[in-house]
């Protein structure tokens, strides 16, 4: 039996690539970016719109994709024309929009239309340095028989959007409602298609608009930008530390604050726990923003290494805000938010935390501590119970910060602070 590697392989005689020359790779000089004109988005987007690239921005109805893209459309790289294609609304509903936005829109030229191929030649006619069709689900292709919103209409055009964009350089923004059905028939068919994707996310009733990145190609996943909706459309929100931050008046057992840091950035959110004697046969585990098994870990830790046991109680852990956390930080004020809803005693509201808690009770230190203790001090927090690794070897003005090392002391310094 010949031996792998061995056996003389036929050459390969297709002639397909006989004219073909790979190009060159220039490396240098090739990042052309150009501003969205809103600096938080540019920063979600890795530093601003890459020539060439698709990006898909999902979210539901009404939340404010058009008009952040309309806003994007008048102020992108000043003196290059854009062009916003739209299939939702008439010229007539874009102009009213835009006046009321007070925009200027000296290179922005508007199209309602829905056949992708005319949006397209209009793109090139133009000459545009980006593209934004409103929405996917109003985009058609002709060659097509099915109707638009359709999931083979929209892979379709959604495949067609990404060549010309790397065929002509022209950047494309589209736009994708996310339907009730959302997973199945909604913009998340084509996240794989496109170079980066961004969710419009809110708070019911909120006037703040988060913008995530969950796929960049071209820089951080998992960043965010913060929005406020007003009355002449959405404004930056430039220092965010802070925006999910209205607490009580009195403090409350099971409420604590933490330096969250998983959106490339401090941000002081409000950790709640609440925990309850059990009302029916098995206690209920219920976490809001955080992942449900890392509270289950964190319940069995406390009840092994701080005699905190919670077996005979329910428990319901919560992100104030709508936030969905997925740092390792979240642990040690979950901790302490649970030992202190058991308890009944409230934590000092000028009392922050964050660390990592290990299976063996340890108290591991995180990413970034000495920015967040930073940010903390600067919202006027005065006492941060943090990882003995965490604690910065120069002393932070305003911030008393306690260092520990295992949960049961962290529970103690907490309660003593
Ligand atoms: P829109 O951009 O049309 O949402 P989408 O394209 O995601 O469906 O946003 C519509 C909502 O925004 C609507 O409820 C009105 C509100 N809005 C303001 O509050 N201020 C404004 O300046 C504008 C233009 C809209
Ligand atoms: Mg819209």
């Amino acid at each position: 039996m010949p031996r792998a590697g061995t056996a003389a392989r036929p050459a390969v005689t297709t002639g397909k690539g006989a004219n073909i020359a790979p190009s060159r790779l220039e490396v240098a000089g090739t990042d052309a970016r150009f501003s969205t004109g809103l600096a938080e988005l540019d920063r979600v987007l890795g530093g601003g719109v890459v020539p060439g690239s698709v990006s898909l921005i999902g979210g539901d109805p009404g939340i404010g994709k058009s008009t952040l893209l309309l806003q994007v459309a008048a102020s992108a790289a000043p003196g290059r024309p854009m062009l916003y294609a739209t299939g939702e609304e008439s010229l007539g509903q874009v102009s009213m929009r835009a006046r009321r936005l007070g925009l200027e829109s000296a290179s922005l030229s508007v199209l309602a239309e829905t056949d992708l191929e005319v949006i397209l030649e209009a793109a090139q006619a133009a000459k545009a340095a980006l593209l934004i069709v409103d929405s996917i689900q109003t985009a058609q292709f002709a060659g097509l028989g099915a109707s638009a919103g359709a999931v083979t209409q929209l892979k379709e055009c959604t495949a067609q959007l990404v060549r010309f964009a790397k065929s002509t350089g022209i950047a494309v923004v589209i736009i994708g409602h996310v339907t009730k059905e959302g997973a199945i028939a909604g913009p998340r068919v084509l996240e794989h298609l496109v170079d980066a994707v961004l969710y419009f996310e809110s708070e019911a009733g909120s006037r703040f608009r988060i913008v995530r990145a969950v796929k960049n190609r071209f820089g951080a996943a998992n960043e965010l930008a913060f929005f406020v909706m007003g009355e002449e459309g959405l404004k930056e929100v430039r220092n965010p530390s802070a925006i999910f931050l209205a607490r009580a008046a009195e403090p409350a057992p099971g409420s604590i604050v933490m330096v969250a840091r998983d959106s490339g950035r401090p941000l002081l959110i409000e950790l709640q726990a609440l925990v309850d004697r059990m009302r029916f046969g098995a206690p209920r585990r219920v976490a809001q923003g955080l992942d449900a098994n890392r509270l289950a870990m964190l319940l069995a830790i406390l009840s092994r290494h701080a005699g905190v046991s919670l077996q005979e109680h329910d428990v319901f852990a919560n992100v104030v805000g709508g936030l969905a956390l997925a740092e390792t930080a979240t642990d040690l004020p979950l901790v302490l938010a649970l030992a202190s809803s058991l308890r009944d005693r409230p934590l000092p509201q000028a009392l922050v935390a964050f660390g990592e808690v290990g299976l063996t009770g340890e108290v591991r230190p995180v990413a970034f501590g000495e920015e967040r203790l930073r940010e903390a001090a600067k919202q006027g927090f005065k006492v941060a119970v943090v990882p003995q690794g965490n604690v910065p070897r120069k002393a932070i003005e305003g911030l008393m910060v306690r260092g520990v090392s295992r949960v049961a002391e962290a529970i103690a310094a907490a309660e003593a602070s």
